[in-house]
């Protein structure tokens, strides 16, 4: 969703401005604008649709001056125009904001009563007028920003502007993320660590309802309270080669290809021989196993939780709910003693997931309450009582497949080791277990080399309307993801579906233009799968096999087969990951859609 930048620097400020938007593109955006500060007069530049068109006005028009702030706007109040683009200007102040106002038609009317008007549709453009008179009435405005903000109901990370004092930037986090950056040329504001990879240093992570101001020199936090308060600059974890795409033609295709290598870094962090060990989350080995588990998450991380059910109530033998955060936060769950929580993000800033957090925090204090996530500093991460870090490395592409597969892998380890400690799983169960995903790491290299098979499936979507993707235990969430994976950057509509429920609706789309993905791996129920594939075949569909037996007679209904090296109980989804994100991606690009950035979507969804 949106980006801010905001820069404060020995010079000119723009391209780095640009830059920032840039390295933030992959969040999700439909406009984007950047406004500098000089010689006392706001100098700014917007665009609808993508940055080339920001990048063109600039190169037309170079804006000057040492501070500016920039946005990358993911439309929630207004459609995605010129006029609607950050940054929004009153005479004094120019303001950038991620989130969501909820009472801005409110201030507008009552701004509106005292005579100002308003350009945009948006809940923003309340800010810089909001803060204007705050100005008036405190005569200075360190008193006026603490005032604007105890007025605003809603979420927001905002970076701002003052005509009167060019020497500083300011900003506010309630809801939305925002860290600070420094090096010796410059202070940043910004809403993602990736906006600074090759500007700043180091970092410094505002934290929920603080507030303040940067100059060149000096950085002033305070709580909501207005008391101050200290953090410490931690080293900027990212480095520009991060932000880049190794050569690949996509984000996406690059981080497909990572996931050997990001398989091998779970593995060196949590198992030590035959030894699995969560270092950040040491109550998983010394408190008494959980009674239940709550998984919750959002998208693609929901389908890796939903896997992971399977394997959870096998070995724990305890219930395990799974739900999609933004229903669970709504639906009163009953929450009782001895639940852990698991939440599962790429980002850990998806809104609906960290409110689940909070509410399982507020209402049960002495359950606890563990995070699954890529970003170590993100607010998930640090609101729960324990991480399992994912290790994937930056993820840029809209639609996630290396978090994925890494969620699985470490939901896998958690598995085995929690079945460990209830003695459902001997030691050398486990090694044995091990050494599969061991082997996963060498499997996935082979099945990236070759890819001819995903291929030779792809060219069967060349006209369809849709697709089907059907697989039975814990290779039914899977089926979900091939589907989701396929709607997200095809714009194909296709469904996941268990394959045993198939002949309960869906079976009605079949036909000889329906392309059907059948996961057959022989881990689970595969002679139920192939009762189901003849149901498919029987009606013409053309059937695309996902199989890790040599040869088998059922092959013979395949219009194409996708052969994966054989794996074991948990290792079979993760090799089933690579076939299904190529697939995706392979269709992508025949259709020409826009791979990296589909439409409509956001990476980082944060607001509700
Ligand atoms: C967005 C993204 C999805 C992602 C979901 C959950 O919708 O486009 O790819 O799966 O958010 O994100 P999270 O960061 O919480 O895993």
């Amino acid at each position: 969703m949106c980006g801010i930048i905001g820069a404060l620097c020995r010079y000119e400020v723009r391209d780095d401005l640009l830059a920032a938007l840039q390295r933030m593109e992959y969040r999700g955006y439909d406009s984007a604008g950047i406004c500098t500060l000089h010689e006392g007069a706001f100098h700014q530049l917007k665009a609808a649709g993508k940055l080339h068109h920001l990048k063109e006005k600039n190169a037309r028009q170079p804006i000057p001056g040492c501070v500016g702030i920039g946005h990358t706007r993911w439309a929630t109040h207004g459609e995605p125009t010129m006029v609607n683009a950050h940054p929004h200007l009153s005479e004094q102040v120019a303001i950038v904001h991620n989130g969501i106002i909820e009472n801005h038609l409110a201030l507008r009317q009552h701004l509106h009563q005292r005579g100002r008007n308003f350009s945009s549709q948006t809940d923003t453009e309340v800010l810089p007028h909001l803060l204007e008179e705050k100005m008036a009435e405190c005569g200075d405005v360190l008193p006026a920003w603490r005032d604007m903000l105890a007025e605003l109901h809603g979420a927001y990370a905002i970076a701002a502007m003052i005509r009167a004092l060019p020497g500083s930037l300011w900003f506010a986090r309630k809801g939305s993320p925002l860290l600070l950056g420094r090096s010796e040329q410059g202070m940043y504001v910004a809403s993602d660590a990736l906006a600074l990879a090759g500007l700043a240093d180091e970092v410094m992570y505002i934290e929920e309802g603080e507030w303040g101001r940067v100059t060149l020199d000096a950085v002033d936090v305070y709580a909501l309270d207005g008391q101050p308060v200290q953090h410490d600059w931690e080293p900027l974890p990212l480095s520009v080669e991060d932000s880049g795409k190794g050569g690949f033609r996509h984000y996406m295709l690059k981080e497909i290809h990572e996931q050997p290598g990001v398989l091998r870094n779970i593995l060196r962090a949590y198992v030590h021989e035959t030894t699995i060990r969560f270092e950040q989350a040491m109550f998983l080995h010394s408190r008494p196993l959980p009674e239940r588990i709550v998984m919750v998450a959002c998208g693609t991380s929901y389908h890796a939780a939903l896997t992971a059910r399977y394997w959870l109530e096998r070995y724990l033998q305890i219930p395990v709910e799974v739900d999609i955060a933004s229903e669970y936060r709504y639906r009163d769950p009953v929450i009782g003693d001895n639940t852990l929580l698991i939440t599962l993000s790429q980002s850990g800033e998806t809104a609906d997931t960290l409110e689940v957090l909070r509410m399982f925090k507020r209402q049960t204090p002495q359950n606890r309450a563990l995070a699954l996530c890529n970003v170590a500093s993100s607010s998930l991460a640090r609101e729960s009582d324990g991480l399992i870090e994912l290790f994937a490395g930056p993820e840029i592409g809209v639609a996630s497949t290396k978090a994925y597969m890494a969620q699985l892998a470490v939901l896998a380890l958690l598995t085995m080791c929690m079945a460990g400690r209830a003695g459902a799983l001997k030691s050398s169960e486990m090694a044995g277990h091990l050494r599969y995903l061991e082997k996963t790491v060498t499997d996935m290299e082979a099945m990236l080399a070759d890819s001819s098979g995903v291929l030779q499936a792809s060219s069967l979507f060349a006209g369809v309307k849709g697709a089907l993707y059907l697989g039975r235990g814990p290779c039914y969430p899977m089926a979900l993801e091939g589907a989701l994976k396929l709607k997200e950057i095809s714009y194909l509509h296709a469904e996941g579906y268990a394959a045993g429920e198939m002949k309960h609706g869906p079976i009605a789309l079949i036909d000889s233009t329906l392309p059907v993905v059948v996961i057959a791996p022989k881990q689970y129920h595969l002679d139920k799968v192939i009762s189901n594939l003849h149901e498919v075949q029987a009606r013409g569909a053309r059937v695309i096999l996902i199989v890790d037996l040599p040869e088998a007679d059922w092959f013979a209904h395949a219009s194409a087969l996708i052969r994966i090296p054989e794996g074991d109980y948990f290792s079979t989804p993760l090799l089933v990951c690579i076939p299904l994100q190529l697939l995706a991606y392979e269709v992508a690009c025949m259709y020409g859609t826009d791979v990296d950035q589909p439409r409509n979507l956001a990476k980082s969804v944060t607001v509700e």
